[in-house]
């Protein structure tokens, strides 16, 4: 039976490009489950969007001297683009800036009011003299209460993950003219997670096997020293809160950044005209909701949002006791460091994804990325390995397998398939291991245990290389052409599953392999960018239309006899020297921590 899977992933802020720490943390493992489960015939509802608010786009706004919607919405734009052409395949990429959204997270709000779970509290905070206003999270940094490091920012701490509250910070100073602020009293709202503690405590005890170690334990940590936190701030940009004489004052942007999981279900639901349709998914037990997230994010998902649904049971239901789900699994990564060094946006310590999809295709990029996925520890991107792997391993094993057998299938046997003797029991072996990797593979794109789903991948293309080698049809067709075309069906037939089993992660090449094998018809459907207009306010979203996608997760059935396409090379060697790939290797070294212009 067809499983209802939601891939809910991080909305990055609209506040600077998309880097690799994004791909590897998020969205691309996100991507390659979502499309596995596509693949299986699964029901995916893929969401996420710009997050536009919040003191991480105004402080970013203010040093551009931009007003912050300016800046959110040209990375808005440029996320679309930059997600389209790297493959990530959303049923709705929005933001959080919709009418639609503001709209739901007020509801929110005013629900968890009304039933007790919102409230007042007069607390000091720090306000800036110089600049005449509150400078809550990211407006202001100091040294850390829990580790000490000096560049803490009010939010959290980068150096040891924690949450912090801007108030306790050491030696607090403005980000904005370094000035110290002082301490003076305002009002806000918080929400009572002391209330949700039972609730959680069973939430992260109950089948919670498949969870990442890390992620379960520091989860379960927090729940039991749980107090009420603020969800209101003194800025000027953000959602308003809807209550009179609160005017000056906004949402916190991680209390309502969360809900657009939700809120973009729920418009997405909307564009697709079947208004209802996302509650097959919040509102349906055996639905399973997965939040592809980085792991300075865990609290947020783990805990906060688990409370905020807990306490909205029932929402747009008759019913106000309907539970909600929860998350089924937050698979949250760990960074990925950049040649040894942590990735750092001042300091241009980075590789930009918009950048590299200049000079490298989407596929060797997407490749090099999970064969490092940080799933268990941080991992480093370096360019050395990078063009290694693309030239040892999407060229020389996978692309010139794929090369060599269509070039020689074409030339000798009539540009079709071949139609093979009786299989030798070495021929049914390599196809017997192919069908069965579907099983096999697949539990590990299920388990989201992507990087091992790709090492027993290409562990398949390295042994039909190798029986390719020890049959060698090039030999053989001089001698014995049946059994040539034995040999070069068998192949065919295991590209053909490789194809499959290697779409999630290589979905361009995938494709364009599809119709070399004489396929008509798309694998996958497309990503394309909308201007919607009728159900929230105007705005640009990305969406998968899956209207022409035919591929399934299931054993090839090539036939015998099936016309050929020409092939051209699935990827790009870089370098034709070992001079000239350290010519590569360098000069991508030298733009690092270059200033950008
Ligand atoms: N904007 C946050 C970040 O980039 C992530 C928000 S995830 C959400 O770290 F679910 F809360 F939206
Ligand atoms: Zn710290």
């Amino acid at each position: 039976m067809a499983e209802y899977i939601h891939v809910s992933v991080a909305w990055p802020y609209a506040n600077g490009d998309l880097h690799v720490g994004h791909l590897a943390g998020a969205y691309l493992p996100a991507d390659i489950f979502a499309r596995y489960h596509r693949l299986k015939g699964n029901h995916v509802l893929m969401v996420s969007g710009s997050d536009a608010h919040g003191t991480p786009i105004s402080v970013e706004a203010d040093k551009r001297g931009i007003p912050p919607s300016e800046l959110f919405e040209y990375y808005h734009r440029r996320f679309l683009e930059t997600q389209k052409a790297i493959g990530v395949s959303y049923d709705l990429f929005t933001h959080t800036d919709t009418e639609n959204h503001h709209r739901i997270a007020q509801d929110i709000f005013l629900k968890l009011l009304e039933r007790g779970y919102l409230y007042r509290e007069t607390q000091r905070q720090l306000y800036s003299e110089t600049e005449g206003r509150f400078l809550p999270d990211r407006f202001v940094e100091g040294e850390c209460p829990v580790c000490h490091y000096p560049n803490a920012r009010g939010d959290q701490c980068d150096n040891c993950g924690n949450l912090l509250d801007a108030v306790d910070l050491i030696n607090p100073r403005s980000k904005t003219d370094g000035s110290r602020p002082v301490l003076r009293e305002t009002e806000h709202y918080f929400l009572d997670l002391k209330a949700f503690i039972p609730r959680l405590r069973e939430y992260l005890a109950d089948g919670k096997a498949h969870w990442r170690p890390n992620v379960l334990a520091l989860s379960q940590n927090k729940v039991e020293t749980l107090i009420g936190r603020p969800i209101t701030r003194d800025i000027d940009w953000g959602i308003p809160v809807p209550i009179p004489g609160w005017e000056t004052k906004r949402l916190y942007v991680w209390f309502e950044a969360v809900m657009g999981y939700l809120t973009a279900s729920i418009e997405w639901a909307h564009n697709v005209g079947d208004p209802e349709a996302w509650k097959k998914w919040w509102y349906n037990p055996p639905a399973k909701i997965y939040n592809f997230i980085g792991k300075d994010n865990i609290e947020f998902h783990t805990i906060i949002w688990p409370a905020e649904l807990l306490g909205i049971s029932g929402i747009y239901t008759q019913d106000d006791s309907t539970p909600i789900n929860l998350p089924y699994d937050v698979p949250a990564n760990e960074f990925m460091n950049i040649e040894g060094q942590k990735f750092s946006k001042s300091r241009n310590w980075a590789v930009w994804i918009p950048d590299i999809l200049q000079r490298y295709d989407p596929d060797a990029i997407r490749y090099c990325i999970a064969a490092a996925f940080p799933e268990s520890k941080d991992a480093d991107w370096n360019w050395a390995e990078f063009v290694q792997r693309n030239n040892n391993e999407l060229v020389a094993a996978w692309g010139n397998l794929v090369n060599r057998m269509l070039t020689f299938a074409r030339k000798n046997f009539d540009g079709a398939v071949p139609t093979p003797g009786q299989l030798a029991d070495e021929d049914e072996a390599i196809i017997a291991k192919a069908e069965a990797a579907f099983t096999v593979i697949g539990d590990l794109l299920a388990s989201v245990r992507l990087r091992g789903a790709l090492q027993e991948t290409m562990a398949l293309v390295r042994d039909t290389n190798a029986y390719l080698d020890r049959r060698a049809p090039w030999k053989r067709i001089k001698e014995d052409r049946q059994d040539a075309a034995t040999a070069v069906y068998t192949v065919l037939r295991v590209i053909d599953n490789l194809k499959i089993l290697l779409a999630p992660f290589l979905p361009f090449t995938a494709e364009r392999l599809h119709g070399y094998l004489g396929y008509d018809g798309q694998l996958f459907g497309d990503q394309v960018i909308v201007n919607y207009h009728e159900s929230t306010r105007d705005h640009e979203g990305l969406t998968y239309d899956a209207s022409k996608a035919t591929g399934r997760w299931e054993p090839s059935q090539l036939k015998p006899g099936q016309a050929l396409r020409e092939p051209a090379p699935l990827f790009k060697k870089l370098g034709n020297t070992p001079a000239e790939e350290a010519a590569i290797i360098e000069s991508e070294r030298a733009r690092l921590g270059q200033p950008t212009t």
